[in-house]
């Protein structure tokens, strides 16, 4: 008995997969249930107004999970491969997902069929690959073959330097890696060692420097000029800012949005771009019933960094913000924070004393935030 597939079941799944795969949501039911729904809402307004209507996911890279706040990309997207964060489909987590009636416009057409066509050579490129328990996935010093994005499984970060090997770090069941010696031509730069069993989805040379070396100019096109006037950044090399640019994606808050939340674990970096953040926090040193109220303790402007406390520390996070209106940051992932920021190291922790200095005014008592027992 032949079992007929309706049309576009196999495009409606695939285009899921392919959200699911670039955000790696930790509630797939919940982001399905999202992106469905994001979908279903499109088709009813293209029936309901006539023209035509495009579904735009604007925005653009990365990255990434983290927070809990996975957002959908634009399923058509070509760009950024997860590890640069990208902006996502459906906008419970954020992104903007802008359904409009404008004109037809021949660039964003042009611009939707390129993105289509990238989205559909990535998928066809991409093959699973299944690991076990101490394999080694990547050695460093060798040449870069293929680009991963993790599906499953625990992987670290380990450096060699000075005939010492380090573990600098460790991804959890998500995130990307194998980036840097594809696109910057070099050896890779650390070994990736799974520490369970696991999958990942590889992605090879050729195709992964077609797509996102693409991406990455026009990223460059787009940001370079602000990041050269983040103050933060300013003792940065260019060349260092350049792979800050690389490695950046978007993600667009709505007004109200949670951004962070407080007691969270960590996993990424924010530097405003647009708009306004504003950071509250529930005090520890306040009596039980007014510790759960939270209390505004700064607000960031365009330009200003975020969530990097509990990077710094390695404890949850401190504090939780808010976007003041529409809010476009810059996100980082952890691994990138850690291998690129290491420079402005010095400023963040001593602006970390400041949080400590208007914390203890305002509450009278020091929360010891750099000390990692707290
Ligand atoms: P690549 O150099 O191609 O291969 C090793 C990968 O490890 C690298 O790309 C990054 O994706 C990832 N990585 C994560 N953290 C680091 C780090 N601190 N230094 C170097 N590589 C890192
Ligand atoms: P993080 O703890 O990662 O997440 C909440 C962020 O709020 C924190 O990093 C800081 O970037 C920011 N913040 C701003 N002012 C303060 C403050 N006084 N105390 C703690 N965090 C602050």
């Amino acid at each position: 008995m032949s079992i007929e597939i309706p049309p576009g079941l196999t495009e409606l799944l695939q285009g899921y997969t392919v959200e699911v795969l670039r955000h790696r949501p930790s509630d797939l039911l919940g982001f399905a249930a999202d992106y469905f729904a994001r979908l279903r809402d499109a088709r009813d307004q293209e029936a309901a107004g006539g023209g035509r209507r495009v579904v735009s996911f604007d925005g653009e890279p990365m990255q990434t999970e983290s927070n809990g706040e996975e957002e959908p990309d634009r399923g058509d997207e070509d760009s950024d491969s997860d590890f640069e964060r990208e902006s996502p489909v459906v906008n419970r987590y954020n992104r903007r997902v802008s359904v409009c009636a404008e004109a037809f416009n021949p660039d964003e057409e042009e611009e939707d069929t390129e993105q289509r066509e990238q989205l559909s050579q990535v998928l066809d490129a991409m093959f699973e690959r299944k690991v076990k328990p101490q394999e080694h996935v990547i050695d460093q010093g060798d040449d870069g073959d293929n680009f991963y994005v993790i599906e499953r499984g625990l992987y670290d970060i380990v450096v060699a330097k000075d005939n010492q090997s380090r573990c600098v770090g460790r991804y959890d069941n998500h995130g990307s890696f194998g980036e840097l010696a594809l696109m910057y031509n070099t050896p890779r730069a650390a070994t990736i060692v799974a520490t369970t069993e696991g999958a990942l989805w590889g992605l090879d040379r050729v195709t992964f420097r077609r797509i996102i070396l693409k991406n990455n100019a026009k990223k460059r096109k787009t940001y370079e000029l602000f990041i050269e006037s983040v103050p933060l950044l300013k003792s940065l090399e260019a060349s260092e800012r350049m792979k800050i640019v690389d490695v950046i994606g978007e993600k667009v808050y709505q007004d109200g949005e949670r951004i962070i939340s407080q007691g969270d674990k960590a996993d990424c970096f924010y530097i405003v771009e647009s708009g306004e953040v504003k950071i509250l926090i529930k005090s520890k040193t306040m009596t039980s019933k007014e510790a759960n109220q939270e209390v505004e303790i700064a607000r960031c402007h365009r330009g200003q960094y975020f969530g990097e406390l509990a990077l710094v520390t390695n404890k949850p996070r401190a504090a939780s913000a808010y976007a003041v209106g529409e809010v476009k940051c810059l996100v980082m992932d952890v691994q990138a924070f850690e291998r690129l920021l290491g420079p402005c190291m010095d400023i963040m922790k001593r602006n970390i004393t400041h949080y400590e200095e208007q914390l203890v005014a305002m509450f009278g008592s020091s929360m010891d935030l750099l000390d990692p027992g707290n």
